[in-house]
């Protein structure tokens, strides 16, 4: 029997009639984010095309360069999502503070926290970039939202998702129930349900990490990765390497397929603290709310992701995100040290 075709409007709709109490704002929300995907998804599709390729020369808060196509995801999200009357505050990777909803539009009762083009340092070589969102209900009294709107513990989230433009652009989202996954089809403009519920296997065969970065990392991440290398049969090892560095791709690779992603904490000279690269509300929380739902975990090594209570916007974390099985042999190895 051939599958059903389901738009994921329909997929999200269908979702919420199971909840008499849902006033579709969030229906409408999503909506609105999905517009906004089509529209990126097509500027990144013609990247090499456009005269928008190449830096701007600015930088971001992190530090990193800010290309183009950045800024234009960033915009056309905001653009997408400022008028609907679903948020109340918006918090972004490529902005230093909160994103107010202009006075001139209602507020709803949702916050949006999103990173607009994560990997986009690939953009140049045609390598898959992503958008990753965040969704949170608001906590605060009063219409506006405000910073401590956004700086929730991942566990609060009601929904998280990315979109990945790759080979095709790729829509994977979990409200609380499962993660599924749509795939655009251009032609037509819709995303339709390519991966129902999607689980992750218990353990994998893949470890993703930037091993140019080994000499920063504590000896417990050095033994486990050197493990993985040995050769047991019995044991599936040694493991294949595979890291793009795009978060959104590596992720979504390692979800379908199991294995371990790690961006552990560096130790690097000059900085008393060792520190993870990626951000705890637009990289970490949202990815690990949808490990979490496909049976995986995710964890900083010390404590689970989902579980911090965020201190800055812009915070990082070590990142080790994953195959059940494979995160806790990580967490063995590390506590051996
Ligand atoms: P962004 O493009 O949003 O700044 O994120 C880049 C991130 C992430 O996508 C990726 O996993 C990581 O940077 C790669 O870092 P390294 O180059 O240090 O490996
Ligand atoms: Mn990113
Ligand atoms: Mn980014």
């Amino acid at each position: 029997m051939s599958q059903k075709i389901v738009t994921v409007q329909r997929h999200v709709l269908e979702a919420q009639q199971q909840h008499p109490e849902a006033t579709g704002d969030l229906t409408g929300l999503l909506w609105d984010l999905i517009l906004a995907a089509k529209v990126i998804s097509c500027q990144v599709n013609k990247a090499g095309l456009a005269q928008i390729l190449g830096l701007t020369g600015s930088h971001n808060v992190h530090g990193d360069e800010v290309t183009k196509l950045d800024v234009f995801a960033n915009d056309v999200i905001y653009r997408a999502m400022d008028h609907g009357g679903h948020l109340c505050v918006m918090a972004s990777e490529e902005a230093d503070d909160i994103i107010p909803i202009p006075s001139r539009f209602s507020k709803g009762k949702y916050v949006l926290l999103f990173d607009p083009l994560d990997g986009s340092s690939n953009i140049d070589a045609n390598v898959s970039v992503g958008t990753i969102f965040s969704i949170y209900r608001k906590k605060t009294l009063g219409s506006d939202g405000t910073v401590e709107d956004c700086l929730r513990k991942g566990i609060e989230q009601v929904v998280a998702g990315y979109i990945v433009y790759g080979s095709s652009t790729v829509l994977v989202y979990s409200a609380g129930y499962g993660v599924h996954g749509f795939t655009l089809d251009p032609a037509i403009g819709e995303f339709l349900l390519s991966h129902p519920d999607i689980k992750t296997p218990k353990k994998g065969k893949i470890y993703s990490v930037n091993e140019g970065n080994v000499l920063q990392w504590d000896e417990g991440t050095r033994k486990y990765i050197n493990y993985l290398k040995e050769d047991d049969a019995a044991t599936g090892r040694p493991y294949s390497a595979r890291y793009v560095g795009s978060l959104v791709a590596d992720f979504h690779r390692n979800l379908l397929y199991g294995g371990i992603f790690l961006y552990p904490a560096g130790h690097k000279k000059g900085k008393d603290k060792p520190q993870g690269k990626l951000r705890l509300l637009y990289e970490a929380s949202p990815l690990a709310f949808l490990v979490e739902q496909a049976g995986g975990m995710a964890t900083t090594g010390r404590e689970r992701i989902l579980e911090i209570e965020p201190e800055h916007l812009h915070q990082r974390v070590p990142l080790i995100i994953g195959s059940e099985q494979d995160v806790q042999q990580y967490l063995g190895f590390l506590n051996q040290g």
